[in-house]
């Protein structure tokens, strides 16, 4: 018999390709993917019942109220989902390896080029959910927590990666301002479910940061999606960060991803690259396999 990994979260954007990559990398292993539909996560006793049916050996919980104008509209939804859910899913998996996805907005972006030393102060609602409950799930010293970057694919339901919002928005019409200073390390989905599998079954507890290789702006990242994606052309311009008026934002969330690099068999690729290379060619331009040097 295969060894069980529950994957939460499976019919959200990164559970998705978790799951379809599955079988390419982590082919030894029994895939289970968790939808919402199966399970509400922040229901303890069905949780309990998910678990003893599936006994896992491993859990990936991708599950969360990910999109920060939701968790701003209801922080205690948020705080229900991405921290109680996640205490107690990580509680039912203390005797087995467990990766939690955080994320770079626990960080406030004043200094950019983030390691796991640097100390934690989130902005926002969904950034505060999940710097509360990273040192819940770090207090097993078999789990792990991986903050991952802003990442490129096309999910189950068409509304969840950022590439799609600004398609739906060039398809509506609306101009979208990208600022020129404001920083990430975007990834493409593909890449980062290569590396969280190949993580994933080595079992290393601790803190790691994952993304792509590249610090790119919102305007360098926007202008490269706008030669694949011709109808983003017309619809994105330049703006500054000192101009908006709104929400605190993080200017600068890129960060190092050299501790989870040293662990892999291929190198995370840099959000330029991919667009450029072969492997963006397809079907879904954020699926393939085949990202960077092997
Ligand atoms: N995508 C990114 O760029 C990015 C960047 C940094 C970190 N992350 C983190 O990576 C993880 C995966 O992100 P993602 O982009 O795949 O998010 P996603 O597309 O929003 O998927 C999250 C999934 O969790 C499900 N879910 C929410 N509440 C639930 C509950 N109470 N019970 C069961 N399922 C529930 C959602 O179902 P519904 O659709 O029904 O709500 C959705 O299918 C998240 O922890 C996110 O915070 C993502």
């Amino acid at each position: 018999m295969k060894p069980v990994a529950l994957v939460t979260g499976a019919a959200g954007l990164i559970g998705g390709y978790l799951l379809r990559s599955a079988s390419r990398w982590a082919p030894d292993w029994e895939v289970r993917g968790l939808t919402r539909a199966e399970v509400d996560l922040t229901d303890r006793p069905q949780v309990q019942r998910v678990w003893n049916r599936y006994r896992p050996d491993l859990v990936i919980h991708c599950a969360a109220l990910s999109r920060t104008g939701l968790c701003e509209q209801d922080p205690a939804l948020a705080r229900r989902i991405n921290v109680e859910a996640t205490r107690s899913l990580a509680d039912l998996a203390k005797d087995v390896p467990f990766i939690f996805l955080s994320t770079d907005q626990v960080f406030d972006g004043a200094k950019g080029r983030y390691a796991e030393t640097d100390p934690v102060h989130p902005l926002n609602v969904y950034g505060h959910t999940k710097a509360e409950a990273e040192p819940l799930v770090l207090e097993n010293p078999t789990h792990a927590v991986v903050r991952i970057a802003l990442t490129a694919g096309t999910s189950p339901t068409g509304d969840r990666s950022f590439v799609e919002d600004m398609l739906r928005a060039a398809a509506k019409g609306t101009r979208l301002t990208l600022f020129t200073d404001e920083f990430r390390c975007p990834l493409p989905a593909g890449a980062l479910v290569r590396a969280l599998w190949e993580f994933g079954l080595q079992r290393r507890p601790g803190l790691y940061h994952l993304g792509g290789q590249e610090r790119l702006s919102r305007w360098e990242i926007g202008e490269l999606l706008a030669a694949r994606f011709p109808e983003l052309r017309s619809a994105i311009q330049p703006g500054s960060v000192a101009d908006y008026h709104g929400p605190p934002r993080p200017p600068d969330l890129s960060m190092r991803s050299d501790k989870i690099q040293a662990l892999l068999s291929f190198r995370l690729p840099g959000f330029r690259q991919w667009i450029r290379s072969d492997s963006s060619v397809g079907s879904d331009p954020w699926d393939d396999s085949a990202s960077g040097d092997r």
